[in-house]
């Protein structure tokens, strides 16, 4: 019997597609981590009149990477340490492959039992994992920048409904829901707050390593009787600081304010037994935000929402409508995030999970925080450099004392390509920061990492 030929142009194109991403998986880890050519250089080789007519589809995925190779950044390399990116666990790369090519649309269980219930599965890992609340409200985001949104609109609508204002019906009598910060507030946390119109946060300060100011705290929510978001920070991006949730939770608490915490990397502190207790205190907030692309090493994009009271979150982020297939009294994973339609990306993280179980994601962890203490001490001993942060979990801040000189040593690693580093300014001063967030950054990936800066430190005149 003749193959189909859809089939067969499936595994004649998954087959090459399969042999690149073997060839690019085989060298990320050697290769210079920074691209060979900038945007504009891809652009050159990419950019054309929209074709009238198509091409096969190899031609197309050959056209593709000859054309983008060049611009692709060794961001799986143990010696990436921009923004806090980690690399992805073959276990979840390869779920992530079946997501595509499954395609279910895990908006709604069911019609995508399967998935829904890896996801289900996957989420209830997670909240034992975390130790957060088991039957909190999962939803998987795109991001930590989506779940922060996700949560932040759950908490709005809370408090309003708590001083008795229906927040969909009372949207124009509903008094204005306050919004509390720490002084060091990630960007994305800013941004749900545009979004969710709780408008910018009022920031509290903080200390010098970015953690909430609990007394400035205490005052602000004392200032106003209003109903309150308060958000936490679970490692800071910079220094990895974590707020004392302790504390914080409780003042906000005592004030009848919801409180939310932002621990895109920081949350998995949790997971391990030796690291924990950096988290004390934080299973007690109203939600929580992070990202398995991020500490867990699952692909993008992958967010995870949180919410104790999983009511609040549905009554927020529900969707309904007559062509919407529901099971009263069974939330669907679209009532959890912003999104109808979506990849089921919490399959990866099940995968990542069942791969390493929970001793698995401790080593990981720890191995993390291990390899940023490392490179602090290897930085340390090079003459002209000192770390600003206490190195408590996986963020590394360097400089000099010439603010000018620690852009050039930014920038000579860049160009380099040993090492993947992003600039930044912190506590008024240049730095050079390491986000340790690969599973496979090893002493290995650190002597090489530290003997990298020592060759630019000399190279840009630091020291000596
Ligand atoms: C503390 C913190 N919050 C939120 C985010 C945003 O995460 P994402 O880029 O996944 O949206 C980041 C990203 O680095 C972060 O470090």
């Amino acid at each position: 019997m003749d193959e189909d030929p859809t089939a067969n142009e499936y595994r004649q194109v998954l087959e090459v597609a399969h042999r690149h991403a073997q060839a690019w998986l085989d060298e990320v880890a050697e290769r210079p981590v920074r691209p060979e050519l900038d945007v504009d250089g891809v652009l050159a080789r990419l950019r054309r009149d929209l074709p009238e007519d198509g091409i096969g589809s190899v031609e197309v995925v050959e056209e593709l990477v000859e054309a983008s190779a060049p611009g692709l950044m060794a961001m799986g390399s143990p010696r990436f340490y921009g923004f806090v990116i980690g690399g992805a666990y073959p276990a979840a790369l390869a779920a992530d492959w079946l997501v595509s090519a499954w395609d279910q649309n895990t908006g709604s269980r069911q019609p995508t039992p399967a998935t829904a219930a890896v996801e289900e599965v996957a989420a209830a890992w997670l909240l034992e994992l975390l130790d957060l609340p088991r039957g909190s409200g999962v939803g998987f985001a795109t991001g930590a920048t989506s779940a922060n949104l996700s949560c932040l609109v759950a908490g709005r609508d809370a408090v309003l409904r708590a001083r008795g204002f229906d927040p969909v019906v009372d949207v124009r009598r509903a008094p204005r829901v306050r919004f509390l910060a720490g002084g060091a507030v990630h960007t994305s946390v800013v941004l749900g707050g545009r979004i969710s119109g709780l408008g910018a946060p009022e920031t509290v300060g903080a200390d010098e390593q970015g953690r909430i100011d609990v007394e400035g705290l205490r005052r602000a929510l004392a200032a106003e009787d209003a109903p309150t978001v308060v958000a936490l920070q679970a490692g800071d991006v910079h220094s990895g600081a974590f707020d004392d949730f302790e504390a914080a939770v409780g003042v906000a608490h005592e004030a009848g304010a919801w409180v939310h915490v932002d621990g895109a990397f920081g949350l998995w502190a949790a997971a391990s037994p030796r690291l924990r207790g950096l988290t004390a205190g934080m299973s007690d907030a109203d939600s929580w935000a992070t990202d398995a692309h991020k500490t867990l090493n699952v692909p993008y994009d992958c967010g995870v929402a949180i919410v104790r009271d999983e009511a609040a979150m549905t009554a927020s982020l529900g969707a309904h409508a007559a062509y919407l297939p529901a099971v009263a009294s069974v939330s669907d994973p679209y009532d959890r995030v912003p999104e109808l339609s979506r990849r089921a990306r919490g399959v990866p993280v099940w995968a990542a999970l069942r791969s390493l179980g929970r001793r698995g994601v401790a080593d990981l962890v720890d191995g993390l925080a291990d390899a940023a203490t490392a490179l602090a001490g290897g930085f340390r001993a090079i003459d002209g450099l000192e770390v600003l942060n206490d190195v408590v979990f996986t963020q590394v801040c360097l400089a000099s004392s010439d603010d000018g000189a620690t852009a050039a040593l930014g920038e000579w690693l860049r160009v380099e390509g040993t090492v993947w580093a992003s600039s930044s300014h912190w506590q008024g001063r240049t730095v050079v920061r390491f986000a340790v967030s690969n599973r496979g950054t090893d002493a290995a990936a650190v002597r090489r990492t530290v003997d990298a800066v020592a060759r630019g430190a000399a190279a840009v005149g630091i020291g000596g």
